[in-house]
């Protein structure tokens, strides 16, 4: 067997939000396949790193008040402490915003650029006149053209379901800032996609080989159409300032790159950090060998279906005409469900890594279950709670673990945990569960190469169940008591434990902490090579729980723990509701993570006394308060014309958030937000306190 070269990744995580257990398909996905290659002796590199740039980020770190740099370093650290908890192994773990990063995307660049196949073209688009910035589409919201609801985003009505572009929206707003869009031009730089060599290149990438699965090629089919029917158009990489990304060079800082852009670049930057550091450690690994073309190594790309035009279209064709190596191969998942159903935080479906770990269940029960779901295909994958609960508990505690816990104790019972050399040819016939459990090598190693996990995994439980069975008519128990057959007792000890040892082979991709666990127990050295699976076991230490079983109620308490009771639709929150790429499922931006009482105990809420409120002069949604919280007047423009006349204001009592950032508006500046409930009925609530309460106090 020659010796492979892999360079592996998973897509980049944004750095906007938690990893929840969608995105952990992905990274235990790829990190099932990386444990079983580098148990097959091959040299894998598998890394990673957190998408940090865009404007969602950059409004995000806006509304906490820190830098964008302070906020992706925050979630750096709760992403990688998920992945850690998660066994996920990345052999590095960076961030986009990086040195490395930045010269690749402008080698890159520079190289297109040399090459013709970088233009640059003026593009109208929606600016907010009050933030001075660009925005993108999911950034405006107005009333739906065709049925007049409020609130509708830039692409499609919820209410009457009606798709439209922005510019049909009737009374259009910035979502950022409240203020009126304008249509503004400006110069963009686009990658030239639609250049013949582009397409020539596609056409042969795409459809040549084996690079990328069945259903992925026909979409790329799709995508390119017919020759001489030119769907391909240019790609538009640059961005405006204020924007958190890399500046173009030549541009004089006026035009960064496209978040798109320097993103998959940024598996690149990861692997070029992670080469310093290991050089640095003696270990140093032949970069140019991965990055360059003309090698014999592989990059493999593992990502969801969502970003298949991303990594199968525009990278590849960046990669070819700047001089890099093209993916081998990408790999593509599909979506995950929750009991059938897309994943929901009003059910308690939207479950996040970090409250799954800290309700305290086993990561390792997640990871048996997804592989036990999982094909090569794109199709999605239900996390069946109930099923989850039977399926980890009747495989992993019933079947696989039952094996060793039945004989360990005999072992060290009668032969002080001596196992007998049980020699794999004279031996045969004494072997029958060790046999049992080799025959299925080839079918366990085929299936991982082929990411076809589930069949991996019922080859395992297959051969369990029949070893489970030969131990039921064997009854070692009975032996145990007959001291005639003691000699006989022992083979059959030392055979079944050595069974039990190739099973923990073929799970230990799945299950990293339990195969090493296992190994201490049988005095094997770990991490294991699949080259040793005929290597015996010579001792058994006393026997420990391998994996405990999964208790319905724990499930319980996680969906209750991720049920969302809180009213949606702040405007903070419904920015971040479409990811970076349009493509992305919707629902797995449109809510938000938890947060911590600590967080919110960050919102400084008081009893305000509204002394005056005024009429604002052009403005159709605001009226101009002017609130008493105790320790002075604050002025707060609030958007709640349409439901109060300014006379009737005076007087009352409300809440306000007093620690809210001061934002310039077209008006002045307002100082803060009073709260108000509104939702798909008409009408605006402004929320008061009951009778009694003072200006100044705290609401908490
Ligand atoms: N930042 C981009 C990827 C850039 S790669 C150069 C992105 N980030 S993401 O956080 O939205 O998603 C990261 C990966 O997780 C993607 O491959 C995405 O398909 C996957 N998943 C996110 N939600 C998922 C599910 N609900 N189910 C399965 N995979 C999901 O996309
Ligand atoms: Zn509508």
């Amino acid at each position: 067997m020659s010796r492979r070269r892999i360079l592996v990744t998973s897509a980049l995580p944004y750095a906007n939000g938690a990893i929840h257990l969608g995105h952990l398909v992905e990274y235990i996905q790829t990190d099932i396949w990386v444990r079983f290659q580098k148990m097959r002796g091959h040299e894998v590199h598998y890394v990673c790193a957190d998408d940090t740039h865009g404007t969602p980020i950059m409004l995000r770190a806006d509304a906490e008040g820190i830098s964008p740099q302070q906020l992706i370093e925050r979630v750096w650290h709760e992403h990688k402490r998920d992945f850690d908890a998660f066994q996920v192994g990345f052999d590095n773990y960076y961030s986009t915003d990086s040195p490395e990063n930045r010269a690749f995307c402008e080698d890159i660049y520079l190289q297109l650029k040399g090459g013709g196949l970088i233009t640059v073209r003026s593009v109208e688009q929606f600016y907010d006149p009050v933030k001075a910035m660009f925005l993108p589409d999911r950034y405006i919201k107005g009333e739906c053209p065709k049925c007049g609801a409020k609130d509708q985003y830039g692409d499609s009505c919820e209410v009457c379901g009606t798709t439209y572009s922005p510019i049909d929206l009737k009374n259009p707003y910035s979502v950022v800032s409240g203020a009126r869009p304008e249509r503004r031009a400006s110069e963009h730089h686009f990658f030239r996609l639609s250049d013949p060599r582009c397409e020539a290149f596609l056409r042969g990438f795409t459809q040549g080989g084996e690079r990328l699965q069945p259903e992925a090629a026909n979409k790329m089919k799709e995508w390119l159409g017919e020759q001489g029917e030119h769907l391909l158009t240019d790609w538009d990489i640059s961005r405006d300032p204020p924007y958190f990304g890399f500046p173009i060079p030549g541009t004089g800082g006026t035009k960064f790159f496209y978040v798109w852009l320097d993103a998959p670049v940024g598996y690149f930057g990861s692997f070029a950090n992670y080469a310093v550091r290991r050089r640095a450690a003696g270990a140093a690994i032949d970069q140019d060998a991965f990055l360059r073309p003309g090698g014999d190594t592989e990059l493999v790309h593992f990502i969801g279906k969502d970003i298949l035009y991303f990594h199968a279209l525009f990278w590849p064709a960046m990669l070819e005409h700047a001089g890099y190596r093209t993916p081998s191969k990408i790999f593509a998942h599909g979506f995950l469900t929750v009991n059938g159903e897309k994943m929901s935080k009003s059910r308690g479906t939207f479950i996040t890594a970090e409250s799954y770990l800290r309700l305290g269940l086993n990561p390792e029960w997640l990871r048996y279950y997804y592989a036990a779901k999982l094909g090569p295909t794109m199709e999605d994958i239900d996390l069946n709670l109930d099923d989850f609960v039977a399926r980890v508990n009747s495989d992993l505690v019933g079947k696989y673990v039952n094996i060793i816990s039945r004989y360990a104790s005999i072992l060290n019972k009668h032969f002080d945990g001596i196992v007998l050399a049980v020699d794999p040819k004279s031996l045969v016939k004494t072997r029958k569960y060790s046999m049992i459990a080799y025959a299925a090598d080839e079918a366990v190693r085929e299936a991982y190469e082929n990411r076809e996990y589930g069949k991996a995994l019922r080859e395992v439980m297959r051969a369990a169940d029949l070893i489970n069975q030969q131990i039921d008519q064997d009854k070692p128990w009975d032996l145990a008591k007959n001291d005639a057959r003691k000699s006989e007792l022992h083979v059959l000890c030392s055979d079944c434990v050595n069974a039990f040892r190739v099973l923990t082979y073929y799970l230990a991709p799945v299950l990293p902490q339990t195969a090493a666990r296992a190994a201490e127990l049988l005095g094997l050295e770990y991490p294991f090579a699949w080259a040793d699976l005929a290597r015996p076991v010579t001792r058994v230490k006393p026997y420990q729980h391998l994996i405990t079983r999964v208790d319905t109620k724990q499930i319980a308490a996680l969906v209750e723990a991720n049920r969302e009771s809180l009213q949606p639709a702040a405007p903070q929150q419904s920015q971040q509701r479409h990811a970076e790429h349009q493509q992305h499922a919707a629902e797995e931006s449109a809510v938000d993570e938890t947060i911590s009482i600590e967080d919110f105990n960050r919102i400084d809420l008081r009893v305000a006394r509204i002394v005056d409120a005024q009429q604002v002069e052009g403005a159709d949604k605001l009226v101009k308060l002017t609130l008493d919280i105790g320790d002075g007047t604050r002025t707060v423009f609030a958007g709640i014309k349409s439901a109060y006349a300014p006379e009737n204001l005076k007087g009352r009592h409300t809440v306000m958030v007093a620690n809210l950032a001061p934002r310039k508006m077209r008006f002045g500046v307002s100082e803060g937000m009073v709260l108000a409930a509104s939702g798909a009925d008409p009408g605006i609530f402004l929320i008061a306190p009951d009778e009694g309460a003072l200006p100044g106090m705290r609401v908490k």
